[in-house]
């Protein structure tokens, strides 16, 4: 059995949380590999709605031993509060685990994300808030606190003072806030340790074991291409790799052993927060999608900014990440549109390119070139067969197809788990 990726292929809530409980279901491990809280994973299965921020999103299928990869960043608070409503609701917890090597997100992580963006005035990211970006940075800075680190409660407490005696000063000289406590951060800490203990290991070894034994591993990736912090729309990205590549480093696992790479792809696209969308409508088509598909943030509440399905950025992730397969998420919410648009170029300063630019300025500046498609409008929520779909559908999924010049194997027509239309296999 293989190891199989599944990759945000746009800018994120492309739906992976969805394909990964379908999936988890023929696996034996799930291992989440980058990002932190400002993910929300959207499940809805036989146990009721959830929204995952940090638990990978097979917990809900019997004996699938669940991962918090090394590449997470986890904030202690939202973590066991997820795993508590979890356990409230009937989900076993006992299978998952956390990477010893995984950074934790500090009370001043939180703080340094909304000075920052404050600071940033009309230049804000749009971030989410939560403290990821400005945990990444420590990690990379050799200022980070790992979940190892809770497990030895003199060693934190020393590196916490030598960190917390430096951000104090950042906090008080350059932003002009109070101070944080070491006594209460600490205090906290060590309580969030007590309840984390028996969750943290060292996981390579854990993943190993699976991979030798042959077992189905799916790597659960956070955010989306467009996002990456190399080959997203620098500088309104996330700061880690939600590409396949991330899923390698943030996991512990050589890239030999993933054997296919599924980028999730809506039928359409969003993007929350700040940075360009050269296919984003800002009109009455664009507040339909919004409203039908409920495009607000999982973890912010904030309105996604949605528009036509954007084929150059598409092939761009497909080829940066190596998709073998894709999915297409949320087919059913375009069952009402009489004409549907694909974005297949670019107009650059009157040029026509069919790349995706890595200037954010340059992709400010491209006007979409499109090509139209007829509707099929009628509604797809409870087809479950290919050939079953309205002939438009069809030709809406093979035109993705040979544009992103990837097989699309499975195709989402409704939150459930169950409304899934598995066109080729997957695994
Ligand atoms: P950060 O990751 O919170 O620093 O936010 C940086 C950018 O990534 C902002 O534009 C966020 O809206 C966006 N972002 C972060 N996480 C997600 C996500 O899970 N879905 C969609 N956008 C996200």
């Amino acid at each position: 059995m293989p190891v199989v990726a599944i990759i945000g292929a746009q800018w994120g809530d492309e739906g992976k949380g969805k394909v990964v409980d379908l999936l988890a279901q023929q696996a034996k491990m799930v291992v989440r590999f980058s990002g932190g809280d400002n993910a929300g994973h959207s499940v809805a299965n036989p146990y009721g709605e959830f929204k995952l921020h940090l638990v990978p999103s097979g917990i809900f299928s019997p004996r699938v031993v669940c991962i918090i990869g090394n590449g997470v960043v986890i904030n202690p608070v939202v973590l066991i509060d997820e795993i508590e409503q979890l356990n409230k609701r009937g989900v076993d917890t006992s299978r998952l685990f956390i990477s010893d090597r995984a950074h934790l997100i500090m009370p001043y992580h939180i703080l340094l994300d909304g000075l920052e963006e404050e600071a940033r005035g009309g230049k804000a990211l749009g971030t989410t808030r939560k403290g990821v970006g400005p945990a990444f940075t420590d990690k990379a800075a050799r200022l980070g606190i790992r979940t190892g680190d809770l497990l030895d409660k003199e060693a934190l407490l020393e590196r916490l003072r030598f960190i917390l005696d430096y951000k104090n000063v950042i906090l008080t000289k350059i932003y002009g806030v109070s101070p944080l406590s070491l006594d209460e951060v600490y205090a906290q800490y060590c309580q969030y340790a007590g309840y984390l203990a028996p969750y943290i290991r060292e996981t390579t070894t854990m993943i190993d074991e699976a991979l030798n034994q042959g077992k189905l591993i799916l790597l659960e990736g956070a955010q989306g291409a467009l996002l990456d912090p190399d080959f997203g729309t620098y500088p309104y990205t996330t700061s880690s790799s939600p590409l396949a590549g991330g899923g390698c480093l943030g996991a512990g696992l050589s890239p030999t052993k993933i054997d296919r790479i599924l980028g999730v792809f809506k039928a359409y696209c969003t993007r929350v927060g700040g940075g360009p969308m050269p296919t984003e409508l800002k009109d009455e088509t664009g507040d339909l999608i919004r409203e039908r598909a409920h495009e607000y943030g999982t973890t912010t509440g904030r309105p996604r900014r949605c528009g036509w399905f954007d084929a150059v950025a598409a092939r761009f992730s497909t080829r940066i990440n190596g998709f073998t397969g894709a999915v297409v998420t949320r087919l059913d919410i375009l069952d009402i549109m009489p004409r549907l648009k694909i974005c297949v170029g670019y107009e650059l300063d009157g040029k026509s390119i069919d790349y995706f630019p890595g200037s954010v300025a340059a992709l400010a500046r491209c006007q979409p070139v499109y090509e139209e498609l007829p509707g099929w409008q009628v509604p797809t929520s409870d087809i479950r067969d290919y050939d079953q779909l309205p002939l438009q559908a069809r030709q809406y999924i093979s035109r993705l197809e040979e544009l992103i010049s990837c097989p699309v194997s499975l195709i989402c027509v409704g939150p459930e788990r169950e409304q899934a239309i598995k066109r080729t296999p997957i695994l």
